[in-house]
C-alpha cells in the first residue's frame, strides 16, 4: 500500500488525477472503474483540464461505474449516469458506448446484476478502480453488514439515506429506495485500486479501513488484502494515521 498525503482537497484531486492519467498514458485502452460523490469531482475537473490542454486522450478508454440508483433514468439529475456525463464524459473524447453504469431502469434486479457482471467481464477486467469511502467505511453501496457481498447486487437504502435524498426530488415517491452496486469481489478484482479520501469526517473510517481488523463491519477494510492499493488523502483524513 502506498499513501500519498495532499495538503487539501485541491492537492488531493491533482495527485489522484496524476495517478489516473498515468494509467491512461501507460495503457491508452485502459478500463477505469469510476465513482461518483463529492470526492472525485475535483479529480474529474483536473482530468478534463488536462484533456483540453491536449495532454490526455480518452478515445480508447472504457469505464465501468461502481453503482447506480434503481428506478431512475440516466436523464434524471440525481442519477449517477447524469453525474458522470456532467462531471466527465461530456467534456472529453470518450466514446459514450464504452461508458458503463448499472441500468437503473431494469426492474428485475437479478437480471440487472447479472448483466452488469457480464459487462465488467466483457471489458477484460478493471485496470484501475477509483473509490471514495463513506464515513462508515462503505465502498460503492457496500454498507457495513454481516458478510462481504461478492458481485453486483441490489441494496435497500437505509431510511436515513432515503430521507437525506428526498430534498433532491419533487415527491417522496420518486426517491430511490434501492441501488445496484458492484460487490466486494468485483472491486477486489481490479488490477489497481485508487482510494481517495478528504476531510476529517473520513479520518476514523480511513484509519479503521487501512489498519483495523478486516471485517464486513468496515467494508473498506478488505482493501488491506489488495496487492496494489494507492491511497490519496488530505491531512484531515489522515489525522488519525501517523
Ligand atoms: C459513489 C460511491 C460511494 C462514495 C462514498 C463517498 O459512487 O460508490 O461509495 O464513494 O459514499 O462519497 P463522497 O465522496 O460524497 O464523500
Amino acid at each position: 500500500m502506498i499513501i500519498y498525503k495532499g495538503k487539501d482537497y485541491q492537492d488531493v484531486s491533482r495527485k489522484a488525477a496524476n495517478i489516473m492519467s498515468a494509467q491512461i498514458i501507460m495503457k491508452p485502452d485502459a478500463v477505469l472503474g469510476l465513482a461518483t460523490g463529492s470526492t472525485p469531482v475535483g479529480m474529474y475537473a483536473q482530468l478534463v483540464e488536462w484533456y483540453k490542454k491536449g495532454d490526455l486522450d480518452f478515445s480508447q478508454v472504457t469505464t465501468v461505474n461502481l453503482d447506480e440508483y434503481k428506478g431512475i433514468s440516466g436523464d434524471n439529475e440525481q442519477s449517477y449516469r447524469y453525474f458522470m456525463n456532467k462531471n466527465l464524459f461530456d467534456h472529453i473524447n470518450i466514446d459514450k458506448n464504452k461508458t458503463f453504469v448499472p441500468d437503473g431502469l431494469e426492474e428485475n434486479s437479478d437480471k440487472a446484476c447479472a448483466e452488469y457482471n457480464a459487462v465488467i467481464s466483457r471489458t477484460g477486467g478493471v485496470d484501475m478502480q477509483l473509490l471514495g469511502i463513506g464515513e462508515n467505511g462503505h465502498i460503492g453501496f457496500n454498507e457495513p453488514g454481516a458478510a462481504f457481498e461478492k458481485e453486483t447486487h441490489c441494496v435497500d437504502l437505509t431510511e436515513s439515506t432515503i430521507r437525506a435524498n428526498a430534498r433532491f426530488f419533487d415527491s417522496m415517491d420518486e426517491v430511490p429506495k434501492q441501488a445496484y452496486t458492484m460487490g466486494i469481489k468485483n472491486i477486489m478484482a481490479a488490477r489497481k485500486i485508487l482510494l481517495v479520501a478528504t476531510g476529517v469526517a473520513k479520518a476514523e473510517a480511513l484509519y479503521k479501513s487501512l489498519y483495523g481488523p478486516i471485517t464486513p463491519n468496515v467494508p473498506a477494510s478488505i482493501l488491506q488484502l489488495h496487492l496494489d492499493l494507492t491511497v490519496v488523502a488530505d491531512e484531515a483524513a489522515l489525522a488519525v494515521i501517523r
